[in-house]
């Protein structure tokens, strides 16, 4: 038997994500069978109040894609228990209604059972340390062959590399790290993961993807969408840490780490702790040059945005890798709220052949070298891969042909692939992946305490230096792909930003 327990069961992730993603489950049958899904929060309600409420956000987010009756073969599963994160007694109510079903009565199983539990922490993150505490206190973590007994936290994980210790200490006190599952939903989606496959089930990409043959890495995480209602989150993170310190540094990780020799939690994990830790720690002057930040114009008319608010809602990074496989590959990050469309791509950007012969070829023929497509505007293009991680997943390789009948005239031009013409059926969503990996104990894809650490060192000097520094963040007009500036500042570094919206 499979239990997940949901603390923060009335926020907007517990509707918007985790039970769409459970309910898809159930249909394809993934789910561990039997699974019961309890919802802890203060507002108290019945299990079919609960029930209800879930139907009608499910079917609104899922649309068409909603099915009334598979709901109701999946609903029975779904329990609610009222109580307070605060009050030691709604864990020992919490608890004895557990363990009621996992006795045996009120299922009907037998003794010796497997009864794994998952507890999901999905409440604001100030409370993570008391719900670990009171599950500690009430006996809820306690392990035994037959019972495992699992956390994931939602990220933010910490603040800072300080609050991520302090949070990793504090639930260690309970959970041991094999227990501990810290959720980025970015490792669940399937094209964050195909970078995976393309490096390491190919064979020819491995043998380039190296400083000799890549000129630099763009990785962009781009939304149209506005701040809004998050205002009073999103004021204290910013961009570096909504984005940066997590979902990029995260993509960043799978496409320059070493390979590992298995697809195996232990295994994949050193092999990305390596390669943030091989990042280059930046000086003071380093994060003024090499580091950019943005704000949309009508973010401080945001309500609860302060009127002289300096968070930035657009960042641009400029990262090094000193190992032997990136020494000076300079490896970009950008991320930004209310741009011009949503984007999280990931373009490689090839060196020059080391030497042209066709560099004379067009000089006296009265042809240009080379023919760029309207939105090029480089004369010496070179070869770019481009995954496009959402939406219209899929992978573009962009290389030069002949113009034919045109002398030798070259033009960039694409080979092209797409999930979803290759491919049946929808896209998963990531928490689809990551609640049953959580549930099957596969730790993969969730990060382990020194991965986060090894982020937050990278992140919090260049947050701190943002945090002293008295000056506003450069302006853009929503709809944009930033700051005009932020162009000058990657043409500086001797690259141009690729921005491209996919079309879908
Ligand atoms: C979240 C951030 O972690 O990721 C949000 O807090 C952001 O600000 C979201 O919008 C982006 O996720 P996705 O899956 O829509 O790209």
């Amino acid at each position: 038997m499979q239990t997940l327990v949901i603390f923060g069961a009335s926020g907007d992730l517990t509707s918007r994500k985790l039970i769409p993603a459970l309910y898809r489950l159930h249909i394809k049958k993934r789910l561990p069978e039997p699974v019961r899904i309890f919802g802890f929060s203060r507002t108290s309600m019945s299990d079919d109040d609960w029930r209800g409420k879930l139907r009608e956000s499910t079917a609104g987010f899922l649309g068409t894609a909603f099915d009334g009756s598979e709901w109701d073969a999946f609903a029975p599963s779904i329990h609610y228990q009222p109580g307070d994160i605060g009050d030691s007694q709604s864990f020992t109510a919490l608890e004895s209604r557990l363990a009621e079903g996992e006795s045996g009565r009120v299922n009907g199983g037998v003794d010796g059972q497997v009864t794994n539990r998952l507890y999901y922490l999905s409440t604001a993150p100030r409370f993570y340390e008391q719900v670990v505490h009171q599950l500690g206190a009430a006996g809820m973590a306690n392990e035994s062959k037959t019972a495992s007994r699992r956390v994931v936290v939602e990220k933010p994980f910490g603040t800072d590399l300080a609050g991520a210790r302090a949070l990793s200490a504090s639930i260690h006190k309970v959970f041991e790290e094999r227990q501990i599952y810290r959720i980025d939903h970015y490792l669940g989606k399937e094209t964050v993961n195909n970078v995976l496959v393309l490096r390491f089930a190919n064979t020819i990409f491995e043998p380039v993807w190296n400083r000799n043959y890549i000129d630099h890495i763009q990785i962009t995480a781009n939304e149209d969408v506005l701040v809004g209602r998050r205002a009073a989150y999103y004021e204290t993170a910013g961009v570096l840490r909504d984005m940066f310190q997590n979902h990029l540094l995260q993509i960043l990780t799978f496409l320059t780490m070493e390979a590992p020799s298995r697809f195996e939690a232990k295994a994949l994990r050193d092999e990305k702790v390596k390669v943030l830790q091989a990042i280059r720690p930046m000086t003071p002057e380093e994060i003024a040059r090499d580091t950019f930040r943005g704000q949309y114009r009508t973010y401080r008319d945001e309500p609860g945005v302060a009127a002289d608010s300096r968070t930035a809602t657009f960042a641009a990074v400029k990262l090094r890798i000193d190992n032997w496989r990136w020494k000076d590959v300079p490896i970009f990050l950008r991320s930004g709220k209310g741009m011009s469309c949503r984007t999280t791509q990931i373009l490689v950007q090839f060196r020059q052949p080391p030497h042209s012969m066709f560099e004379c070829a067009g000089g006296g023929s009265g042809f240009p070298l080379h023919e760029t497509s309207p939105h090029e505007t480089s004369p010496h293009e070179a070869n770019r891969l481009l995954i496009q991680v959402q939406p219209a997943e899929g992978i573009r390789i962009h290389f030069l042909t002949k113009v034919p009948d045109a002398d030798m005239r070259m033009r960039m031009t694409e080979l092209n692939f797409n999930f979803r013409e290759s491919y049946q059926g929808e896209m998963p969503e990531a928490y689809e992946r990551l609640l049953l990996d959580a549930m099957l104990g596969d730790a993969s894809l969730f990060a382990r305490s020194d991965e986060v650490e090894a982020a937050w060192s990278i992140i919090d000097p260049i947050q701190s230096a943002w945090d002293r520094d008295a000056h506003a963040p450069a302006f853009y007009e929503t709809g944009t792909w930033g700051p005009a500036t932020s162009e000058e500042w990657i043409a500086h570094h001797g690259a141009r930003w690729f921005d491209s919206c996919p079309v879908v």
